[in-house]
């Protein structure tokens, strides 16, 4: 009779862990979403950028809802709204903010790709951009990424390792000749105290010789320089 109650008590444990793994497996396996590796999307006003947006889901999807929204301070709106019926259809598009904005990619063939096209940017254009997905078949939970797009007016610093390079070899060369400057004038003070050690002797006996020959004048001449 005891032995009963305790397989009972293990089933229930058994059942109470599976349970536990069902409700575990749709956080750990769940839908993702990917705005891809940089975090901060610079480009040129005037020009188009692509804002990228991926999404996976290992349960697949069916009336899959996504929407962009735009967030700077105290600005918030959503830019572009639609569905995706089914793993083998494209998004429709519902509603859409602005008419320089486009749904690129596609969701068939398990591309999941929902990247928006801005064009014609404008400085204002700068702010958060978030990609939301909610899958019903997921309790409708909401997954989302967001990227930042900054819009400036030219692009610098278009390759890092070549302007890191660059940067490198015109340091060097700035630095070389500042030491070959400083060596130069480094020799020359050394040259010029030698000389004028030489001539303050030569001033120095030779106005010891003779005061009034006008030669503490030239001596005067030569002392504002190394003032300087
Ligand atoms: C970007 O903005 C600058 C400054 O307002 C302007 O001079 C330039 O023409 C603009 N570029 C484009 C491609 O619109
Ligand atoms: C927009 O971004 C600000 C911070 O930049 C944040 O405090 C605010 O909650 C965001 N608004 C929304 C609706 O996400
Ligand atoms: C998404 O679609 C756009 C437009 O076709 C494409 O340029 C981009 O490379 C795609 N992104 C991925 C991750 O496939």
């Amino acid at each position: 009779m005891p032995g009963a109650g305790d397989r009972g008590a293990a089933r229930a444990r058994w059942l109470g862990t599976g349970l536990l793994g069902l409700f575990l497996l749709p956080v750990s396996l769940s839908l993702e979403v990917s705005v891809g590796k940089a975090t901060t999307i610079y480009a040129v006003n005037g020009t188009e950028i692509l804002l990228p947006c991926t999404f996976s889901s290992c349960f697949g999807f069916q009336d899959l809802h996504f929407w962009w929204s735009y967030n700077i301070s105290d600005t918030y709106r959503i830019l572009i709204d639609g569905t995706v019926k089914n793993e083998k259809s494209d998004p429709k598009v519902k509603f859409k903010s602005d008419d320089r904005i486009t749904l690129e990619g596609s969701t068939k063939e398990k591309m999941n790709n929902i990247s928006i096209l801005l064009r014609n940017l404008e400085f204002s254009d700068t702010g958060k951009y978030t990609c939301h997905v909610q899958n019903p078949k997921e309790n409708n939970f909401q997954h989302q990424a967001t990227i930042f797009l900054q819009v400036v007016d030219k692009l610098e610093e278009v390759d890092n390792t070549v302007t890191l390079i660059i940067l490198g070899v015109v340091g060097g060369v700035i630095g070389l000749l500042i030491l070959i400057l400083l060596v130069k004038k480094f020799i020359a003070f050394i040259i010029k105290k030698t000389q004028e050690k030489k001539k303050e002797c030569l001033v120095s006996s030779s106005g010891n010789d003779n005061t009034e020959n006008g030669l503490p004048g030239s001596k005067a001449e030569e002392k504002p320089p190394t003032k300087v």
